[in-house]
């Protein structure tokens, strides 16, 4: 894993921005597996600048959103095909047909996680993975004791999860408890994983990520087995870090 320690949060999103920006002019057609939460936005923003400062395009790229909660339909407010218009695919020149996210208001919720399973082999893998965590160390909604080798499919969202994600709703009542979600082993067939993680809150998750044991009960230590993950904090994010100094001498400021 590579580790990158950034300083501020504004820095490190924008230290993210750049790793997609760089693959998109390395590799226009690439599909890319984008991310959802507070995290995002400001990644999304950068992305936004660097799209309009003629840095980087997204008409020949393509892109498989990691979730969506089950019951929301596509023009739902909360749903995350909506967060997406909102915060990206409304300001950049994706074409439509080429962004994808599970259908949350599938009639059978488990048969389209396998379509949109199948969706995702048959575009050849993620070239790109971008990635949050959970405080409790979920990536996607892949909730601690998600298999390993888990693929996409519905899952039951922690009590955790939901409380955490209730600033997007009315309430915690009101985030649907299930979730359509790529597997580990789906976001783990990913040629590379960029994770970025900020603020005090995700410091003991990304501790557990990077140097704890690979466990389910801490489902992003999977990515330990992975060849190309850049993990990207902000000075809050890292502050559990054992080995702080080794991965700062390595990569000073984050570059
Ligand atoms: C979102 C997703 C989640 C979030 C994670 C962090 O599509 O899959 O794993 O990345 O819950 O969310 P924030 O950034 O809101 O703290």
């Amino acid at each position: 894993m590579k580790v990158l320690i950034c300083g501020g949060a504004e820095t490190a999103a924008g230290r993210a921005a750049d790793l997609v920006a760089a693959r998109l002019r390395r590799a226009p057609a690439t599909t890319l597996g984008l991310a959802t939460g507070g995290t995002m936005e400001a990644v999304y923003a950068a992305l936004i600048a660097r799209h309009r400062a003629g840095d980087c395009g997204f008409a020949a790229a393509r892109s498989f959103n990691l979730d969506e909660y089950v019951g929301l339909a596509p023009d739902h407010p909360c749903s995350y095909w909506r967060y997406m218009r909102e915060h990206l695919f409304g300001h950049v020149d994706f074409a439509p047909d080429r962004t994808h996210l599970p259908q949350g208001d599938a009639p059978d919720p488990q048969a389209e996680a396998d379509r949109y399973e199948a969706a995702i082999r048959a575009a050849g893998d993620i070239g790109l993975q971008l990635l949050g965590i959970g405080a409790n160390g979920h990536i996607g909604f892949n909730e601690p004791t998600s298999s390993l080798a888990s693929l996409t499919r519905v899952k039951t969202l922690a009590r955790a999860t939901r409380a955490a994600n209730a600033r997007f709703f009315s309430g915690s009542e009101d985030v649907p408890r299930l979730a359509i979600t790529m597997g580990i082993a789906t976001i783990l067939r990913a040629e590379e994983v960029v994770l970025l993680a900020v603020g005090e809150a995700k410091a003991e998750a990304v501790a557990r990520m990077i140097e704890g044991p690979v466990s389910a009960f801490c489902p992003a230590s999977a990515l330990q087995t992975h060849r190309r993950v850049t993990v990207i904090l902000d000075d809050a994010a890292a502050g559990q870090l054992a080995l702080r100094d080794y991965y700062e001498d390595i990569h000073p400021g984050g570059m």
